[in-house]
């Protein structure tokens, strides 16, 4: 009978312990992770269908930098055809295809000293106003002193969605091309 008795306080004590344990272990995990807000704040999520028009930039913000997306027209991609020649491949293999539409999408700070180059559409490329910096619809440089191309912000593709700040094999390609730096 006090054999039982003390089994009894024991398995007892042994559940109270153990739901404590995974208590604490949750209780430290919600204050290791990020708060929600803060979570939710590293990544962006686009949608690309959003972006109908051709030649136009669109802007959104990652980690409060800009981003620039261009859907780019038949001519464009034509007159990147042509260029090929003169970039390096992978200086051209930037876009971001979805259901056979190319897109520019980048991280739109001057690669020289941190400035907001304008887009001119009827140009189509990039002026640095800073120091006179200029890139292709690509991204690519084509006047110094930029030392490279704008950066590619490391994503994940979900169907027609791109998700920024997320790391992916696809992403990784890019970098392994020399295509953008590491920003993951
Ligand atoms: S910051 Fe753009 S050219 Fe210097």
């Amino acid at each position: 009978m006090k054999l039982d008795r003390r089994h009894f306080i024991e398995k007892v004590f042994g559940t109270v312990t153990g739901v404590g344990v995974v208590a604490s272990l949750y209780a430290m995990k919600r204050t290791w992770d990020p708060l929600p807000g803060i979570a939710a704040a590293g990544f962006t999520t686009l949608d690309m269908t959003k972006y109908t028009k051709y030649n136009h930039l669109y802007m959104e913000v990652w980690r409060g930098k800009p981003i620039f997306i261009i859907k780019k027209s038949t001519s464009m991609l034509k007159d990147m055809n042509s260029a090929r020649n003169k970039y390096k491949k992978q200086d051209v293999s930037r876009d971001i295809v979805i259901d056979d539409s190319h897109f520019l999408m980048c991280i739109g700070i001057c690669t020289h000293l941190g400035c907001i180059p304008a887009y001119r559409s009827q140009y189509e490329n990039f002026a640095c106003a800073c120091h006179g910096a200029m890139y292709d619809f690509s991204g690519m440089v084509t006047k110094p002193p930029a030392p490279r191309g704008f950066d590619i912000p490391p994503f994940k593709r979900n169907g027609n969605k791109l998700i920024l700040g997320l790391d992916s094999p696809e992403y990784q390609k890019l970098v392994k091309e020399h295509a953008t730096l590491n920003k993951a």
